[in-house]
């Protein structure tokens, strides 16, 4: 693959110039693009104008570009994110009947959790929870869970970094995490008061495979001082048991 002259390859480029949308940007010029994506102008418009043709970008009724469907369709049809999630829906859809809140399945990506399933009911309370979305792993109940269920030198790796805050209750102090991770593991799950926002508790529980990997957390996100945390966290367990026994029935396999 052609490198540009600074040295990064057209993979890397298209990388860059997919990565300036987001949940907040979903359209922009490609001038915008290029100046998000740090790159030459002329460069990001041929880039784009072949993105256009292929579909893996679309043009909006205003000009405007956008994230196209046919990238959506080739990236979600072989992803192991599908498979996963469609085994776990139908336990997702007990847990949320039950208790009425936000319920997400999350996995560990790199130094942070992206979710791949969100549930909510109308009426449900603040959630900053999005789909391919991503929390990290410090503030999160399903970070605290995927992190605690990490290898020891990969935990280590993470209490080095600094442990930015979320919000004024987030764990920032590299011995209250150990001290947190060490609970996760005691009790088989996370509770997370105020972490991500002072309003909302969020709750998981591990979701492991057939040989016992943490592969995925799955959690409940519900307003403060409202967590009915034993009814929850029995809701959660139930669920994971059947998404590990669907991952068995199903021989899937999560890497
Ligand atoms: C959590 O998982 O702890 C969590 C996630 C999103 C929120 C609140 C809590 O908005």
């Amino acid at each position: 693959m052609a490198n540009s002259p600074s040295g990064d390859s057209m993979v890397e480029r298209i990388v860059r110039i997919l990565a300036t949308f987001d949940s907040g940007r979903t359209a922009q010029t490609a001038s915008e693009i290029a100046r998000r994506a740090r790159l030459p102008v002329s460069t990001t418009h041929r880039i784009v104008s072949d993105l256009l043709t292929s579909g893996l970008l679309e043009r909006d009724e205003d000009g405007m570009v956008r994230i196209g469907l046919r990238l959506w369709e080739l990236t979600t049809r072989g992803s192991r994110a599908l498979g996963l999630r469609e085994l776990a829906v139908p336990f997702m859809n007990e847990v949320q009947r039950e208790i009425r809140e936000h319920t997400q399945l999350a996995v560990l990506d790199e130094d942070a959790v992206l979710f791949i399933e969100r549930l909510s009911d109308r009426g449900s309370g603040a959630n900053i929870t999005k789909v391919a979305g991503r929390l990290p792993l410090h503030a999160s109940s399903s970070g605290l869970v995927l992190l605690a269920h990490s290898p020891g030198d990969f935990q280590e790796a993470i209490l080095g970094t600094p442990l930015r805050p979320v919000s004024a209750e987030t764990i920032t102090d590299p011995r209250t995490l150990r001290e947190k991770l060490a609970e996760v593991r005691r009790l088989g799950y996370a509770v997370a008061p105020g972490f991500i926002e002072s309003v909302s508790t969020g709750i998981a529980v591990p979701v492991e495979d057939r040989a016992g990997r943490v592969i995925a957390a799955l959690s409940v996100v519900m307003p403060r001082g409202h967590e009915r945390e034993q009814t929850t966290i029995s809701a959660l367990r139930r669920a994971a048991a059947g998404i590990t026994k669907a991952i068995e029935d199903a021989n899937f396999v999560s890497r």
